[in-house]
């Protein structure tokens, strides 16, 4: 899911590639979005907003909070959409203490040549575009999308295969979070990995909080397949039989198991793609378009 920003791409400050002012109504969609048991989006939830509600203060203690929530697990499990989603969710929580800033920042815009430019830009990003960013308004959510690209970890990253600048962009970016929990405590720096492993160790270490999304079990698969079917059919009334058809749900969620979260959503998508005809009108999709888009997806020895 991407979210619509604040002004043109090119007003952004460098490596940053979205900034939105919430709360917002277009962005309350991709927390209910995600389908997790209960506690993981109540754990998320309630460490951003210890943060954000009570950094200033928890930074006397001495365990402060260093402000950095860390989502690991496989591609398509929610990583990204949930952070997008807990951003709205902690703005509207926050709201009456004033608005939230969230700021979507590029790992990959940072080069990693042997010219010490990338680790001067992520240097850059924490000592200022992140504290000028901040200054703006009571609450700032910063998200680090594939993080991995920025906090190599450095004692699995050899010197001859990597420039010393990948090892100093990981060093920088350490000091950046140490001296943005200290100048802004208010700060909330979300991450999201699908290769934590080569995520740096003094990386991991610092955060408050590391969700691990696994792929969706039978139940959920069940529930992600109601809603997308029930979305599509409220779109195309015609699906309104194959949406309400419990048994055909469960039947398909049986086989699905062990699919990630986007590709249980794109069944319904393919189901749809899959004859011309079924494409120019979907209220004409059956049963069985969507039992071939799941035989499409699976594995020949999974069947
Ligand atoms: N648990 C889930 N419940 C409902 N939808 C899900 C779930 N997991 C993934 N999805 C859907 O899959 C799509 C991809 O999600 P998202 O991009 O947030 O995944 P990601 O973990 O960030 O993946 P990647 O690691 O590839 O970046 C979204 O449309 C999302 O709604
Ligand atoms: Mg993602």
């Amino acid at each position: 899911m991407t979210l619509s920003a604040v002004g043109p791409a090119a007003n952004h400050p460098p490596g940053i590639v979205g900034v939105h002012v919430l709360p917002a109504d277009h962005h309350d969609g991709p927390w209910d979005s995600i389908i997790t048991p209960p506690e993981v989006k109540e754990r998320l939830l309630g460490t951003a907003l210890l943060v954000l509600r009570h950094g200033w203060v928890l930074g006397q203690l001495g365990g402060a909070p260093h402000g950095l929530v860390l989502l690991s697990g496989p591609p398509g499990t929610g990583k990204t959409t949930l952070c997008q989603g807990l951003a709205q969710k902690v703005a509207l929580a926050l709201a009456p203490r004033g608005a939230t800033t969230f700021v979507e920042v590029d790992p990959h815009a940072f080069p990693s040549d042997m010219l010490g430019e990338g680790p001067r830009a992520v240097q850059r990003l924490f000592s200022d575009t992140l504290p000028e960013l901040a200054a703006r308004r009571p609450h700032t959510i910063v998200l680090v999308d594939e993080i991995e690209a920025l906090a190599v970890r450095r004692s699995t990253a050899s010197f001859e295969t990597n420039p010393v600048d990948v090892h100093r962009a990981t060093d920088a970016l350490l000091s950046g979070l140490d001296m943005l929990r200290t100048t802004c405590p208010q700060v909330l720096v979300l991450g999201t990995t699908n290769f934590a492993a080569a995520v740096d160790e003094a990386f991991l270490d610092r955060a408050d909080l590391v969700l691990r999304l696994g792929l969706p079990d039978r139940p959920t698969v069940e529930r992600i397949l109601r809603e997308s079917l029930a979305e599509a059919a409220g779109i195309f009334p015609g699906l309104l039989g194959v949406a309400f058809d419990e048994a055909l749900i469960a039947e398909l969620a049986e086989r699905c198991t062990g699919l990630d979260g986007r590709r249980v959503r794109k069944l319904v998508l393919s189901a749809m793609g899959s004859h011309p005809e079924v494409a120019l009108d979907p209220g004409l999709m059956t049963a069985d378009h969507l039992r071939a888009a799941v035989d499409a997806e699976l594995p020949a020895r999974a069947r």
